[in-house]
């Protein structure tokens, strides 16, 4: 009998090399870069045969590049940063959060008429209710073939906070299976933590965030003039996303919150009132934020591994934050203060620390504690949803172990949530306020 030689494709460019030998029949397939059409993305790939002319294996890597800048006036006309990346292109295709449209508009039109860039813009409204696969159907509608056209590697330009982010993030995702954005946050949690954020989203009907994509901004411009306008209490919201990375892996940052927190809450980051001392900490604050939250999930744009210690007060609080329409920041507060008790229950962090944490969160208004803490299967849903979530080998609850640092709580036993529970009720219900926070509860609810 004549035994069939294994097929394997001829090799068309010295860059496809044969490795390590042609018998294993892995090849490496470098793509030229003659033929790439995308500014944005690359990759390369890897097939190995087995030999037997049933069955190979293929292994590709995908360059994601994110940039992030901090940038002071992103639409004066002097600031050519967005003006020579649309410039080229011949238009800017935008979504813009209605609000923002409203009060930064003029602004934002002037600068591309200025740059003689046409512009292409959709103002969204953005609200908490809003963040839902009909809102996305929307901006499809608007990117696709009936609406702008946008080609595959034609960056859209999304202008707004976090319910923006997520939604217009997924859209662009979603269009020609990845088309690339450029992410300006306008609020606190949109230009730290959500706007430079892989995790594109829209809520499903019971869990917030659950159905998605992973698609970094290309280019994230965060300018904190924006926070003049946004109301204390979104400043405030934002302020728990800072807190989170402080705890799991700053300290210097937590003691600048220490410091200065109030102060930043306060001034708007410096954008009300505020010396030049002041703007630099703010500036400081920002970048250490964004720095840190970063160094984890822009490392980790799959969220293939779960050190994360950015999930710090993420993992109760996407049960609870909806059934009692909490602001997102105030139930990421409270799931911080609670995990702090978690892990003085469990001796990773000695009680003094844990209160540093709970007394950081109350001097910017931030709630501490809910009674929805007590409603144990609704805790232990929670946890089941997360496991889930988080690839099913554990829970993975980021806990502090110090100011600056983490580790993961992989099992939470019933006993053991129901005792610390217990004991955080305790504490907060020494609180003058029971561990209330300023402005805690949504206010867009859709009801327009
Ligand atoms: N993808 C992620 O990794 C990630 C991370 C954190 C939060 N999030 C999501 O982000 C959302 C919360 O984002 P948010 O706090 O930015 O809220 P938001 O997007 O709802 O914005 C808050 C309000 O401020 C308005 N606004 C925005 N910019 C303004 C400005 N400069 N001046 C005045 N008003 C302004 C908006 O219209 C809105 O009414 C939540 O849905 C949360 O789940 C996502």
């Amino acid at each position: 009998m004549v035994q069939a030689k294994p097929y394997l494709p001829s090799l068309v460019e010295s860059s496809q090399k044969l490795s390590p030998s042609e018998s294993e029949q892995i090849i490496q397939f470098n793509h030229p870069e003659k033929y790439r059409t995308s500014e944005w993305y690359s990759g390369q790939g890897e097939i190995a045969a087995s030999g037997d002319n049933r069955s190979f294996e293929i292994s590709a890597t995908y360059t994601l590049k994110a940039e992030v800048k901090l940038v002071d006036g992103v639409f004066e006309p002097a600031n050519l940063t967005l003006a020579e990346v649309y410039r080229r292109r011949g238009r800017c295709v935008a979504i813009v959060d209605r609000t923002v449209d409203e009060l930064y508009g003029e602004s934002l039109r002037r600068y591309f008429e200025e740059h003689e860039i046409p512009l292409k813009l959709l103002a969204c409204r953005a609200w908490e209710s809003d963040k839902t696969p009909e809102t996305v159907h929307r901006l499809l509608q608007f990117l696709g073939k009936d609406g702008c056209d946008v080609s595959r590697n034609e960056p859209v330009l999304v202008v707004g906070g976090g319910v923006l982010s997520d939604v217009a993030g997924l859209a662009c995702a979603l269009q020609h299976r990845r088309t690339p954005y450029i992410m300006v946050g306008t609020t606190v949690v949109a230009a730290i933590d959500a706007g430079p954020s892989p995790r594109t989203c829209t809520n499903g009907s019971q869990f917030k965030n659950s159905i998605g994509a992973y698609h970094p901004p290309a280019l994230t411009l965060v300018d904190r003039n924006f926070f003049r306008t946004l109301a204390t209490g979104h400043v405030r919201n934002g302020m728990a996303e800072i807190i989170k990375m402080a705890v799991t892996d700053d300290p210097v940052l937590f003691e600048l919150m220490e410091q200065y927190g109030p102060r930043l809450l306060e001034t708007h980051f410096a954008t009300l009132e505020g010396d030049e001392q002041l703007a630099a900490i703010a500036d400081e604050v920002i970048y250490r934020a964004l720095f840190s939250y970063m160094k984890h999930e822009g490392t980790n744009m799959f969220e293939t591994y779960q050190d994360r210690p950015h999930a710090y007060g993420h993992t109760w609080s996407p049960r609870f934050e909806p059934s009692v329409k909490l602001m997102h920041g105030h139930a990421v507060a409270i799931g911080m203060a609670f995990g702090a008790s978690l892990a003085v229950e469990m001796n990773w962090l000695k009680s003094t620390e844990r209160d540093r944490i709970i007394n950081l969160c109350r001097s910017l208004g931030l709630s501490v504690y809910h009674p929805i803490l007590e409603d144990i299967d609704l805790m232990l849903e929670g946890q089941k949803n997360m496991r889930r979530k988080r690839g099913e080998g554990g829970l993975w609850a980021p806990l502090p172990v110090g100011i600056g640092s983490c580790d993961y709580a992989q099992e939470v036993s019933s006993g053991l949530l129901q005792a610390a529970v217990e004991n955080h009720k305790q504490l907060c219900s020494d609180l003058p306020d029971g561990g209330k926070g300023q402005e805690m509860y949504l206010r867009d609810l859709g009801l327009e």
